[in-house]
Parts: structure tokens; C-alpha cells; sequence
């Protein structure tokens, strides 16, 4: 389906050419001024140093000559050369019933088919996961399903930290406390020996140098290190997993930075061919200063002194992987702010190296910190650094406490019920700010059942479920008029969501799509607050209202589901 935008805009590309000027001015855009007016053209004003005209006059003369036609219902001109926009009733509800037919639900798909890999979720082995990964994870998910909501391909690729010293670090201390007869491995001892090793490698260099031996031996492959390194791994993506399946995100990949390793060797070949790697203090490393850079840009290293591959190898080498395997028009990493270095290093290189087409986009998408309400980062409450599972839990049973003496929902799906209202309040509350900000964890605010919150969304759904409970007659789902001021905008407001998921996608920003679901919501809530639904004796009436229902629920859905956010049926 075309967007109404683009639809207006045909008319008025064709008036613009009619009267001698240039067709591009004649772009219609979305009113910054949804009460003056629905769609503006402001052609005339970018035109009138080009012609030489008043804008004022240029708008006259393109709004006098365009045709009668079935989509504009009223024309303004405007001072200084504004024009202003307004759908007829008919065609905005024709609109509307036609987004609720078509599969995509209105949302234009992509012509030329991009693929875009995701690099998501992140999280170390060995390591317990912590909000900054929640962030990673909320963040692409909500990208990847844009671009799949979009037309496009997206693939997603959780790149666990596997390869680094935290590996030889916890190897290390394994084998002091244990030498050769090591314990069966769990979870818990995991996570209570990283955090100590890497302590300890703070305090005793012979220990850190002995953990990056192992580091560079592991790489290397020798099969000891390979073969408990092989059970740490195992473990962690199952503790792992738990945590991200309960965040709903979704991976077509589980790769490790250490599925990178096979493809070194052919990396440093390329490096060599092209003549840019060099060698710096027993390192290889890249050169990636450019000239113009405001900061000092180090050089990549690619193989340290002691033999082991770096952080940015890993990536580095990745590219070649996902070259090979999905020849992906763009890469985007989802990836906190302090990679901010690294990342430039990591591009740089690639592109020099030319490991994948000059045309192919690698991004950095790089998001802030996690703060608390104090906005310093985000702590427990005796100021040790908070676990995901462990907050996860909080926000959950904050919802189960709110619903604990609710009668509307049965007691056997309180549990499950908690836990979807939970996660839509931390994904909601967190996706609403665009991502490059940080996020203020606050669990009242998140929790709130009004305002721009994902429990107010799921709120406005179940509402709707309710409505339809109470009238099961509606089969058809059919809009025969518009009958209340509150109608109109809400129907604008859906008529509108193709340009809120295009521009999630082109600005790669979720907040775009929570802002639109957001209005969508609060112009529901109106348009039931005005109307008597369930009452109506106007048989007509109340059809096309209980239509108008579903179609909505149909959007928030869609919106919702885009943003990984799973609706509840009542609450
Ligand atoms: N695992 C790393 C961390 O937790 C982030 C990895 C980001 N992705 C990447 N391709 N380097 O800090």
C-alpha cells in the first residue's frame, strides 16, 4: 500500500510541474499542527528564491489548479505559503479499511530486498548478564522486527563474548584453585569465579600474565583449554538463553566471537596482499588515522605480542564471516557508547581491507548507560551491581503486586500475566527515549497506568478485548461513516502508522513506533470515552464503532508485537 503522504504527493508533484516549476517541491508531509490542519505542502516556500516568486503566490497558483479528486477535502493557503491539507471523511475511512485488508497492515515494503545483520544482545561468557545488555537486546529486537515489519531481511546475530581474557582469566583461576582435578562445573561457581579472577589480575601482574598466555594457548587451540572452555560455554548460553527468551528476543545465530578465529588467517593474508599491516612493539596492527580526525584514531591491532588475537580481530574477522554467509548490505551493532572507539578502528579497518563492498553501511547504533532515578548507573539497592534476571523479577513483581487483589483476572494467570505486563513496562519504558540517551530505570514511572507507558498500551488493549467479549455479533469488520470528531483523529492516527514504521527504520529509532502506538492509544481512549459503544441503539453506528475496535487493537498489536512487546488479554 501506498501512504497517504505519498498519495497527496502525486497531486501535488503534478500541480508544481503544471505550473513550471520544479515536481520535487510538490512533497506532502504529515502537519507538525495535527489541530490546524492533517498534511502540509510547503513547496512553495523552498521554491520562492529559485523562481523568484512570493511563496504566497506560488501556493495560490498550485492549490487553484488542482483537480477535484477523492482524497482532499479542504485546501488552505496559508501566510507566508503554507498549504494546508485536509482528507475527506470518506477517503480517510476508506483508507483505514483498506490498511485492515492488506497483510502488511499499510506499512510500504522495501523494493530493492536489503539484507541487514543485526549484532545484538552481546553478552560474555562466564559473565553474568547485566543491564547494559538488557538495553543491547531491547534495542535490536525492536530493530530487527522493524526491518522485517519493513519488507527488508534482518538477521540477527547475538556474537557472544567467548574469545577474550575473561576466558583465560577464568581458566587461570581454575587451574590454581584446582589444578588438574577439576570440580563438575556450574553456574554459580562460574559466576562467582570471574569476578574474582578479574579482581585478582588487578592486584597480581604475574596472575594476568599467566591469563593471557592461556588466552593466546586457548586460541591457538590447545584441546585442554578447549575442552573446559567448551563446558563454560555450554553452560552460559543455557543460563543465557533462559534470560533472553523471557526478554523475547529472538536470534537466528548464536556465534561466538571465537566462530571469527577460522577466518584470521585469511584476514592476515589480505592484510598482507594489500600491504597494511605493520608491525608496532611485537604487535600487527593497522594504521586507521585519517587525516581530519578531532582525536588521536591508534592503530588496530590485529595480533598481539604474545600471539593472541584482540578484540577488534574478532570483529574484524567477523566481517569476512558474514561477507561470506550473508553478504549483507548493511551491519548494523547494537552496542553501548564506550565501544564508540573500537567500532571506528573495527570500520576503518574493514573498509580499507576492503572486506566488504564500499557500498555496504556498517553502523555503530550506540546507546547509553542505565541509570537509576539518581542518575548515576544503576545499582542494587545494597550498591552492587544489578543482574538482569534479578531486575527482571523486580519490575514483575511490582506488576503481580498490582494485580494480586484484581478481580478481573483469574487467579491461575496472575503469574503469566505479571510477568508480559513487566517486560512490556521495561521494554516500553526504555524504547520510548531514543536510544542514544541513557535510561532512567524507574520502575514507578515504567509502571504507570497512564501516560506514554507500555501499561497503559497493554491497558488500552485488553479495554478493547473487553468491548469485543461484551459484543461478540461484529464479524464484519466494517467502517460505514465517521461520527464523532474523536473518530477522525483517530483514524488519521492509524492512517499514519505507514509513515511511523518507514521512519523507524530510515532513523532507525523504535521511539518513533512507541510515540505512534502512543497516540494511537490516547486517541482510543477518547473516542470510547465520548462514545457509548456497548450502548449504541444505532445498529449501523455501533457496527462500524465495534469495527473500528478491532482495527485498532489490529495496530496497537502490530505495533507492539514490532516492538517485542506481547499484549495481555486482561488485566
Ligand atoms: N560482549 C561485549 C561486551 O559485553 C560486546 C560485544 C559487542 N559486539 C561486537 N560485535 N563487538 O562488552
Amino acid at each position: 500500500m501506498k501512504l497517504v503522504t505519498e498519495l497527496l504527493s502525486n497531486i501535488f508533484k503534478t500541480a508544481f510541474y503544471e505550473c513550471g516549476y520544479d515536481e520535487t517541491l510538490g512533497q506532502v508531509v504529515v502537519s507538525n499542527r495535527l489541530d490546524l490542519c492533517q498534511f502540509q505542502c510547503n513547496g512553495a516556500l523552498a521554491g520562492a528564491k529559485q523562481y523568484r516568486k512570493s511563496p504566497l503566490l506560488i501556493a495560490k497558483e498550485v492549490s487553484a489548479i488542482i483537480p477535484e479528486n477523492e482524497m482532499i477535502g479542504s485546501l488552505e493557503v496559508v501566510a507566508p505559503g503554507f498549504i494546508n491539507i485536509t482528507l475527506k471523511d470518506e477517503f480517510l475511512m476508506k483508507y483505514v479499511q483498506e490498511i485492515y485488508s492488506d497483510k502488511y497492515m499499510g506499512v510500504p515494503q522495501a523494493e530493492c530486498k536489503e539484507t541487514i545483520v543485526l549484532d545484538y544482545g552481546n553478552p560474555n561468557v562466564a559473565k553474568p548478564l547485566h543491564v547494559g545488555h538488557l538495553r543491547s537486546a531491547i534495542i535490536g529486537e525492536a530493530l530487527k522486527r522493524i526491518i522485517t515489519a519493513t519488507g527488508r531481511t534482518a538477521i540477527g546475530d547475538v556474537h557472544l563474548g567467548d574469545w577474550g581474557l575473561p576466558m583465560g582469566l577464568v581458566l587461570a583461576e581454575l587451574e590454581e584453585r584446582y589444578g588438574k582435578d577439576l570440580p563438575i562445573l556450574t553456574t554459580d561457581l562460574l559466576n562467582e569465579i570471574y569476578p574474582y579472577a578479574s579482581k585478582k589480575s588487578k592486584e597480581n601482574l604475574k596472575f594476568l600474565e599467566k591469563a593471557r598466555n592461556i588466552t593466546a594457548k586457548l586460541q591457538k587451540g590447545n584441546p585442554a583449554y578447549k575442552e573446559i572452555w567448551k563446558t563454560m560455554i555450554a553452560l552460559s548460553i543455557e543460563d543465557i538463553k533462559k534470560t533472553f527468551t523471557r526478554l523475547g528476543a529472538t536470534f537466528d545465530y548464536w556465534y561466538g566471537e571465537s566462530d571469527s578465529s577460522k577466518y584470521v588467517p585469511e584476514l592476515i593474508e589480505i592484510l598482507k596482499n594489500k600491504d597494511i599491516l605493520a608491525e608496532s612493539e611485537g604487535a600487527q596492527v593497522v594504521e586507521v588515522a585519517q587525516e581530519g580526525d578531532k582525536h588521536l584514531i591508534p592503530p588496530t591491532i590485529i595480533i598481539k605480542s604474545n600471539g593472541s588475537e584482540g578484540y577488534a580481530t574478532t570483529d574484524i574477522a567477523t566481517i569476512i564471516q558474514r561477507q561470506k554467509d550473508f553478504a549483507p548490505d548493511k551491519i548494523w551493532y547494537v552496542v553501548d557508547f564506550r565501544q564508540n572507539l573500537h567500532f571506528t578502528q573495527v570500520f576503518r579497518t574493514a573498509q580499507k581491507a576492503e572486506l566488504i563492498p564500499n557500498t555496504a553501511e556498517l553502523t555503530h547504533l550506540c546507546f547509553g548507560t542505565v541509570n537509576g532515578k539518581d542518575g548515576k548507573p544503576f545499582k542494587t539497592r545494597d550498591g552492587g551491581v544489578m543482574q538482569l534476571s534479578d531486575l527482571l523479577d523486580t519490575v514483575v513483581e511490582c506488576a503481580y503486586e498490582k494485580l494480586r487483589l484484581s478481580d478481573d483476572v483469574e487467579e491461575t494467570l496472575k503469574k503469566e500475566t505479571a510477568e508480559k505486563i513487566g517486560i512490556a513496562a521495561i521494554k516500553f519504558g526504555d524504547l520510548i527515549n531514543h536510544y542514544s540517551k541513557d535510561c532512567i530505570f524507574d520502575i514507578d514511572k515504567f509502571m504507570a497506568s497512564e501516560g506514554k507507558t507500555g501499561v497503559y498500551l497493554l491497558y488500552v488493549v485488553a479495554r478493547i478485548n473487553s468491548i469485543m467479549r461484551k459484543n461478540q455479533e461484529v464479524c464484519n469488520v466494517k467502517l460505514n461513516g465517521v461520527y464523532s470528531e474523536g473518530e477522525r483523529d483517530l483514524l488519521l492516527k492509524l492512517a499514519l502508522s505507514g509513515n511511523a514504521f518507514l521512519g523507524a527504520y530510515n532513523e532507525k529509532s523504535p521511539n518513533i513506533l512507541c510515540e505512534n502506538a502512543y497516540q494511537i492509544a490516547v486517541a482510543f481512549s477518547k473516542f470510547y470515552h465520548d462514545n457509548h459503544i456497548i450502548g449504541e441503539t444505532d445498529k449501523d453506528k455501533k457496527l462500524s464503532w465495534l469495527s473500528l475496535c478491532t482495527i485498532v487493537k489490529a495496530m496497537l498489536v502490530k505495533h507492539l508485537y514490532t516492538l517485542g512487546i506481547e499484549t495481555v488479554e486482561v488485566m
